[in-house]
């Protein structure tokens, strides 16, 4: 496993670090045993990082995770989101007793009495217009509560404006190689102020796994069949919201690259890394067997110009119109 400088935090992270939604819910059923278990795994892999959330199972995810640092003597950062529980998504719902209340929630999910690094959860577009929502989180750091804060964004212009408060140190964003342009301009605008980023949704929910088909079937409970076209979250959440048939399509065409004894996981994780502004991808995992494998991404040589430009093109051939501009 290989590590990366977290922006201007204290810590080097590993490049492949763990996404803990899925062993929260929201992904069919899983097994609190199994998840231990996986996430025991990332940390024998080299895994140093963790991103979860309050509302990933309402707690379920954060208390996984501080069950994993009783047992554990490694330093194991924490990244945790606020604003998601709140009933609707209002810039007003941003407010300093809301968000003290999920502070405390997860502070005390976690088993501890100060955060290493909350995000505001996607809230609405219009949060990063109010910069007294980021003089609070100011002064919950100078509370001695969080160490530090960053975002999770839905969009990059979202991301642009975040990265202008001076004490924001991560953005979360989806990138992989179905969703592009985050590396187009926010890369370089964010490598100059050493903000952190944070790939999310690397594996585009499973797609770039390979093992997807037109036939593949999802649990009532799992978003890749209750918000397949956004009805519950943002659609981009899901298949990174590029539609079913065109990720088959892709994935495919990705298929004739890979390398013997490379699995697609990890050539799209690896792909990710290709790209120095990333500081870490977050995939989600929910058995031992799937993190080990996403973690030996990191150890793999990198990609060719020859397969890079492949990749481009084939993206901007049948997904870019469709999702380039959108997010
Ligand atoms: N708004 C936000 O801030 C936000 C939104 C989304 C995600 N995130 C963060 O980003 C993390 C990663 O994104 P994600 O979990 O949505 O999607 P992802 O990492 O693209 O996909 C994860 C899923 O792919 C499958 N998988 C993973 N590795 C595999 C392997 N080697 N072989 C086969 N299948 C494999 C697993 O599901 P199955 O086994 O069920 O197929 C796993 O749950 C999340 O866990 C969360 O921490 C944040």
């Amino acid at each position: 496993m290989k590590y990366r400088q977290l922006g201007r935090t204290p810590w080097k992270v590993s490049e492949i670090s763990f996404g803990a939604w899925a062993i929260g819910g929201a992904w069919g059923s899983v097994d609190d045993t199994e998840s231990l278990d996986a996430l025991r795994q990332a940390i024998d892999s080299g895994v140093n990082f963790i991103d979860t959330a309050d509302v990933y199972g309402m707690g379920r995810s954060e208390r996984l995770i501080a069950q994993l640092k009783r047992e554990r003597k490694e330093e194991i950062v924490v990244a945790t989101k606020a604003g998601r529980r709140l009933p609707q998504q209002t810039v007003e719902g941003y407010n300093e007793k809301n968000l003290t209340g999920f502070i405390e929630d997860s502070l005390r999910n976690l088993s501890t009495d100060c955060l290493d690094l909350i995000q505001l959860h996607c809230p609405p577009t219009d949060v990063y217009y109010r910069p007294e929502i980021f003089g609070f989180l100011d002064r919950m750091m100078e509370a001695g509560k969080i160490r530090c804060y960053g975002v999770s964004v839905e969009r990059v212009e979202e991301a642009l404006k975040a990265i202008e408060y001076p004490n924001v140190q991560t953005v979360q964003i989806i990138f992989n190689c179905l969703r592009q342009r985050p590396a187009d301009l926010f890369f370089a605008q964010a490598q100059q102020k050493r903000v952190g980023i944070l790939a999310r949704v690397p594996l585009s929910s499973g797609m770039l796994t390979g093992k997807l088909s037109g036939d593949s079937q999802f649990a009532a409970d799992d978003h890749r069949n209750f918000n397949r076209h956004g009805e519950a979250f943002d659609v981009g959440e899901t298949f990174s919201g590029v539609d079913y048939e065109s990720s088959l399509w892709f994935v495919e065409q990705l298929r004739r690259l890979l390398p013997a004894s490379v699995s697609m996981a990890q050539f799209a994780l690896r792909w990710i890394l290709m790209f120095d502004a990333v500081t870490c991808a977050i995939p989600g995992g929910k058995r031992p067997s799937q993190v080990a494998e996403n973690c030996a991404a990191s150890d793999l040589p990198p990609l060719t110009g020859r397969e890079m430009s492949i990749i481009r093109g084939i993206y901007e051939a049948r997904i870019r119109p469709a999702v380039h501009q959108r997010w």
